[in-house]
């Protein structure tokens, strides 16, 4: 199985200048560039290989929802994959798993990609995996109602621990989980929707300080599917390595 490397840009960056060249720098086959909205026009028509994705959605098509960008919007606009219930977006937006659930079953229906994040606080993590599988399978339960067989052929599902969220630098390793205890969650959530959903070949990123000296041995792991990159996405020369 093919895997893909998702540049999640996240607030970044700060001027339209800097978006064009950092979407020429990443624009490799098997990417997918998610810049802020306000950039997804300009960054679309600057990719040549990678494909465009936005970092969320609202779940109506189009309508009085003032401040939100709708699906058709992305749609017309070209973006093939979108970002859904990201940590930082439950966190300081109060996205509820509901909320959650309403944008991945439009966004299936749309036949788009989804990219459903999924991940653990810290104090989960400390209390062990059976907690950490608890409060992913609540998660994904939630999460996909709704979800058919059928639709699960555009889901992608990210782990990210939140606790190993933006604490990579260049030069260290960060905080990013072990490839091991990653594949041991990332199995347990093909499980789970493959008995919720019958979602086989299911397929599954992990993201957390991914940086360029931890990079190979998720790569090399064949229960993940891809990366969902932060910080280094927004280093052109160490993300398009
Ligand atoms: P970092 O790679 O900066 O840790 O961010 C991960 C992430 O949240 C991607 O969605």
């Amino acid at each position: 199985m093919k895997k893909i490397i998702v540049a999640n840009w996240k607030s970044n960056p700060e001027k339209i200048s800097t978006a064009i060249s950092l979407a020429r720098a990443s624009d490799k086959k098997g990417a997918v560039i998610a810049p802020p909205h306000i950039y997804l026009d300009i960054v679309g028509k600057t990719l040549n290989n990678a494909f465009l994705g936005a970092q969320d959605v609202f779940w109506e098509k189009y309508g009085p929802y003032t401040g939100e960008v709708s699906l058709s919007q992305l749609k017309n606009g070209g973006v093939k994959y979108i970002i859904i219930g990201h940590s930082e977006r439950r966190k300081y937006l109060n996205e509820t798993d509901e909320m959650i659930n309403k944008k991945v079953v439009a966004i299936l229906e749309e036949n788009m990609k989804v990219i459903l994040c999924v991940g653990d606080t810290a104090d989960v993590h400390k209390k062990g995996i059976s907690a950490v599988k608890r409060h992913i399978e609540k998660q994904l339960k939630a999460d996909l109602k709704n979800v058919s067989q059928k639709m699960s052929k555009n889901l992608y599902v990210a782990y990210e621990p939140i606790w190993a969220i933006s604490t990579s630098k260049s030069n260290s390793l960060g905080k990013a989980d072990t490839p091991e205890d990653a594949v041991r969650v990332i199995s347990y959530i093909k499980n789970v929707v493959d008995k919720k959903i019958h979602g086989k070949n299911i397929k599954v990123l992990y993201g957390g300080s991914i940086n360029i000296k931890n990079v190979k041995e998720f790569l090399f792991e064949d229960e993940i599917n891809g990366l969902l990159v932060g910080g280094a996405s927004l280093r052109p020369k160490e993300f398009s390595r």
